[in-house]
């Protein structure tokens, strides 16, 4: 068992769909014939079940055949779809391709012991796979809504897969990208773009090669457009993650970002959009942005010129500070903390980016807000003192408090100046 063949399932399941998807008014009449050969399936074709089916990457063709006979009960990555419907039912494809393809996904041939220790800790197990799937009360008749089930769930168990370095570069090869991930999030459904998201965010992250491929293949221009455009929190969110797994460690993408116009649609996001993708946003930009100023200023990058250069290049904190990054997010921890004083998590992320750029920007602050801060903190830190269990945040409160302190401080130091 390859990991092709894992890749090639998935595409079975997308393929299904994007035929039936295409083609609703035609597909009554036209039902796939197969032979004992690969036949190619013409899209808007209809594959009865039982059947081979196999899809080139390259091409996008799909082909179908009969099961050789002396298949029927060999551990094939489609074994021979057991007979349970019958008349006009057994024309379609039935479910249990996808059930098999998941069996397959979730077999011992393909992932290494310690895997599937992890693969069972963090998933379901197949046993409990198929009770979920039997759940959903599937028909034998392909239908949207239960395609969309089941290739949901696909995508949410080949994300797992996916962050194995490995099994990313093979996606890669097997042209995923272009197959997968850019087509499905052209598609309608929000759902598939949001799994379809998460996929492309654990492709990249943390591999090098598939980052690049992603870069050229048009990726930071797709998350910027559905970005702009879509109207789905949830999708927008994923998108930030998405973005921030090929951005991150990667100078050359962050380049690329800047040059697309990436800071014009955060800022116009920053002024709209509600305040959990706000905060997912600056956060991002803070990331970036620290990890601009770290790279600048590490020693041991003293000999790598090209990847100083880039960091050079890309200059976040100029461009934010251009874009009244400083004034942006002093207005964002008013409203979060008139919003919500006890949502401590969002004002933090508030306080860290402004902490990260506060040499610039800490005159700009507004000094009430962060004085009323700082001392809430240390009442809420000293609150939580006398609690030794583990639900005390007393250091996460204690951690705030300094750095509305260090904020204030570097605020007076330099109106004193
Ligand atoms: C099944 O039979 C065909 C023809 O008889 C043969 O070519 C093929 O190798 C067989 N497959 C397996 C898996 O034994
Ligand atoms: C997705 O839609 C965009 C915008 O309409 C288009 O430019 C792009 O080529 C489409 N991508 C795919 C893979 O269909
Ligand atoms: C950079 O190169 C110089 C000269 O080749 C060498 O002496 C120095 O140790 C290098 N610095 C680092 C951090 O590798």
């Amino acid at each position: 068992m390859s990991q092709t063949n894992i890749i090639w399932v998935l595409l079975i399941i997308l393929t299904s769909q994007v035929i039936g998807n295409e083609n609703k008014d035609k597909e009554e009449e036209d039902i796939f014939i197969p032979t004992r050969e690969w036949q190619v399936v013409r899209k808007g074709q209809k594959i009865p079940k039982g059947l081979h089916v196999r899809i080139n990457f390259e091409t996008g063709i799909t082909e179908a055949k009969l099961l050789d006979e002396n298949e029927t009960n060999k551990n094939s990555a489609l074994q021979k779809i057991p007979q349970d419907g019958e008349g006009d039912d057994d024309k379609l494809l039935n479910t249990m391709v996808i059930k098999e393809a998941l069996k397959k996904i979730k077999n011992d041939e393909i992932l290494k012991p310690d895997e599937i220790k992890k693969t069972n800790e963090k998933f379901r197990s197949y046993e409990q796979l198929k009770k979920d799937m039997n759940s959903l009360n599937l028909t034998p008749k392909i239908d949207a809504e239960v395609l969309k089930d089941l290739f949901k769930q696909i995508l949410e168990d080949f994300d797992f897969l996916a962050h194995q370095f490995d099994n990313a570069l093979e996606f890669v090869n097997q042209n995923g990208f272009k197959q997968v991930i850019y087509k499905n999030l052209n598609l309608s459904d929000s759902q598939i773009r949001q799994e379809t998201l998460r996929l492309f965010g654990s492709l990249v992250q943390n591999n090098a090669r598939v980052q690049i491929h992603a870069l050229e293949t048009g990726g930071i221009g797709t998350l910027l457009r559905i970005l702009n455009l879509d109207q789905s929190v949830q999708v927008k969110s994923r998108t930030i993650y998405a973005l921030s797994c090929l951005l991150r460690r990667f100078p050359l993408a962050q380049l690329k970002f800047v040059e697309n116009g990436g800071l014009s649609v955060i800022l116009k996001i920053l002024q709209k959009d509600p305040a959990k993708v706000q905060i997912k946003l600056v956060t991002l930009m803070n990331d970036l942005l620290t990890e601009n100023i770290q790279a600048l200023q590490d020693k041991s990058n003293e000999n790598q010129s090209m990847l100083v250069s880039q960091y050079k290049l890309v200059n976040l904190e100029k461009l934010l500070l251009e874009q009244d990054w400083c004034g942006y997010l002093n207005k964002l921890l008013y409203l979060l903390y008139i919003a919500d004083p006890d949502d401590h998590d969002s004002i933090e992320k508030c306080i860290l980016s402004m902490h990260t750029i506060a040499s610039k920007c800490a005159v700009h602050y507004n000094t009430d807000i962060l004085i009323s801060l700082q001392e809430r903190y240390k009442t809420l830190a000293l609150n939580d003192l006398d609690r030794s269990d583990e639900f005390s945040n007393t250091d996460f409160f204690t951690n705030l408090h300094d750095l509305c302190e260090e904020i204030l401080h570097l605020k007076n130091v330099k109106t004193e100046l």
